[in-house]
């Protein structure tokens, strides 16, 4: 008799504690496990994100429309003796420089290389109202601009002092006789990748 009341309690203090720990511990697994399945939602959701910025980010392609622009802006008030405004449209490109450089640093650091001594003779005419200095500044500057668009592999991106009025200033190309490259066609086929409606739009 008192063995098996003996054995009937070694085996309720052996067990008991041992199955609240297995209940526990499979909750804590089954609450684990529910947080893995909503954080791998989260991730893929955050990955289509990361893609589709991924495909519209600016580039130094995309931002140089805007370094063209503030430049012709830049040369336009130098010539009217508008200092402010030639100044304003200085610090624009220096800022463009700088986001240039984060999206691509290589490239950053060329630009930079390119155009640092011609900002500083830009900025030095500014400075003292002085329009021939800045002439002479803005002419070395898009001599500039344009053998960095040769380095780069794109001779047909030339910037002009003097652009046509047919041409916008913000896609500078210098027309010439030229045939379609099949690379070309081959960089089209993404671009309709991207342009494909929506779905239910
Ligand atoms: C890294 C050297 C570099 C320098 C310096 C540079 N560019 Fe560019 N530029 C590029 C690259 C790279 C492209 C894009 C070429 C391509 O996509 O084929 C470009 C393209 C352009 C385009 C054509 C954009 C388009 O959509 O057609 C314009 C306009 C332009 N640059 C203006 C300028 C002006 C103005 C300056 C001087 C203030 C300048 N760039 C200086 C590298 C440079």
């Amino acid at each position: 008799m008192y063995r098996s009341i003996l054995l009937v309690l070694t085996v309720l203090t052996l067990y008991l504690p041992g199955a609240a720990v297995a209940d526990a511990q499979s909750e804590r697994i089954a609450a684990l496990t529910r947080q893995v399945d909503s954080l791998n939602k989260k991730v893929a959701k955050l990955e289509k994100t990361v893609e589709l910025l991924n495909a519209i980010r600016p580039t130094v392609t995309t931002l140089m429309p805007d370094v063209a622009e503030r430049f012709h802006v830049m040369h336009y008030a130098g010539d009217a003796e508008d200092w402010a405004l030639a100044s304003h449209e200085m610090h624009g490109i220096e800022h463009l420089l700088g986001v240039i450089k984060d999206v691509d640093p290589e490239k950053g650091a060329m630009a930079r290389g390119f155009l640092a001594a011609d900002l500083e003779h830009v900025d030095a005419a500014i400075d003292s109202g002085n329009r021939d200095a800045f002439d002479k500044a803005i002419t070395h500057m898009v001599g500039d601009c344009n053998a960095c668009h040769t380095a780069v592999g794109s001779p047909f991106m030339q910037v002009t002092l003097n652009p046509p009025d047919t041409l916008s200033l913000r896609h500078s190309h210098k027309l010439m006789h030229s045939k379609l490259s099949a690379e070309h066609e081959h960089e089209h086929e993404h671009e309709e990748e991207h342009m494909e409606p929506a779905s239910g739009g």
